[in-house]
């Protein structure tokens, strides 16, 4: 196995970036989410311009969104296409950019059963097709698609297992389609990097998420944190730099092209050490309530990650613990800054 160092879609490699890739025009969508607002920033860092296409979905709150694109606004390389991902908006943006980071779509395994089906179908499998048809139309030379550990289910149990796309969930199945829907269009000449992310950390974190329920769990006034089963669940955690330091090469390296990757951050943890982890970060001990695992919510999550780092030269670099602490250190940020925002809503 083959892993460069030091790694170029790090801070650290920035000028050998430039030298392999100038300064490339790219689009990130779903740019003021959690992920994509790491990934506009690294981007921009490495000298690329973005153009970052986002609706401010309010299935969770928008002025968490408005914040997470603070330190981008003024940049004269950034430009915020605030709007819903329809074909002309994308023609407009993908006919200036050679690649396409895709992250824009509806997560949350939970919400995508019943009548949530609906969004997940628009802004996962529709908006993804939308996005490819657009790329080939405007000879895109790659599209990213942040796809999940989701469309594994239960599978992705072991690094000794090659686990078959099977979800337990529809949002599993919806992501999963994504990726048949890149093989179709592939077949038609497009370039398209598929990206399995695994359960993503860090600031910014999605209010949904575990780890964010728990850090609002520990401050005085904050709701109790809703433990899902019985703690014993393994997550491959991925600290949010690390994913977009994957996502970044999987746009650049000539090798990824076509290719599937997991992204994960090097082991899997229980829950219960997680929730260990935070009440030592807060000094606070969390108030819990139990309730049965829902449906769609695998045991374990193992990332299979050698191609990943044999292909992209790439190797998750932040462990659980200090992923944990920059996280606490940015809820405790938000906490104390959250007074109204300057920009418009
Ligand atoms: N966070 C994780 O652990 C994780 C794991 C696996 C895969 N993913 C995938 O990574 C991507 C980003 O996830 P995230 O956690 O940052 O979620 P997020 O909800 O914070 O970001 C998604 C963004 O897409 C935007 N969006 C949705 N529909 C849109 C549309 N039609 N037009 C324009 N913008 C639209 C939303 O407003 C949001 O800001 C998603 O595709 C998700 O399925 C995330």
């Amino acid at each position: 196995m083959t892993v460069q160092t030091p790694n170029m879609f790090e801070p650290s490699g920035i000028s050998t970036f430039r030298r392999e890739f100038g300064s490339p025009a790219v689009a990130v969508t779903g740019a003021a989410g959690f992920i994509g607002s790491h990934l506009v920033e690294r981007l921009l860092h490495l000298g690329c311009s973005v153009i970052g296409i986002d609706d401010f979905d309010p299935w969770y709150d928008p002025t968490q969104k408005r914040r997470n694109l603070l330190d981008v606004v003024g940049n004269p390389n950034f430009e915020l296409v605030d709007s819903a991902l329809d074909h002309a908006t994308a023609r407009e943006a993908f006919s200036q950019s050679s690649i396409v980071f895709h992250l824009a779509g509806r997560p949350g395994v939970q919400d995508s059963w019943g009548e949530g089906f609906v969004e997940s179908s628009r802004r996962n499998v529709e908006l993804t097709q939308r996005v490819f048809e657009t790329s080939l139309e405007c000879e895109v030379s790659r599209v990213v698609y942040a796809s999940s550990s989701s469309i594994y289910g239960s599978g992705a149990t072991s690094l000794e297992v090659s686990p078959e796309p099977r979800p337990i969930s529809p949002y599993g199945v919806s992501k999963l389609v994504g990726e048949q829907l890149a093989h179709v269009y592939r077949n038609q000449g497009l370039q398209v990097t598929n990206l399995r992310y695994f359960t993503v950390y860090g600031p910014r974190q999605r209010p949904d998420m575990a780890m964010h329920r728990m850090f609002e769990s520990t401050k005085p006034d904050g709701p109790v944190f809703v433990r899902r089963g019985d703690g014993r669940q393994r997550r491959e955690f991925t600290y949010v730099s690390d994913v977009v330091g994957a996502t970044v090469a999987a746009g650049f390296v000539t090798a990824a092209a076509n290719e599937t990757f997991d992204v994960g951050g090097g082991s899997s943890v229980s829950l219960q050490d997680v929730m260990a982890i935070v009440e030592q970060l807060s000094g606070t001990a969390m108030r819990t309530e139990n309730v049965a695992t829902p449906a769609g919510d695998p045991a374990t999550t193992v990332a299979r990650t050698n191609k990943t780092s044999e292909v992209l030269g790439w190797l998750p670099e932040v462990e659980l613990v200090e992923g944990l602490r920059r996280q606490w250190e940015w809820h405790r940020q938000r906490v104390l800054s959250e007074a109204p925002l300057l920009v418009a809503d």
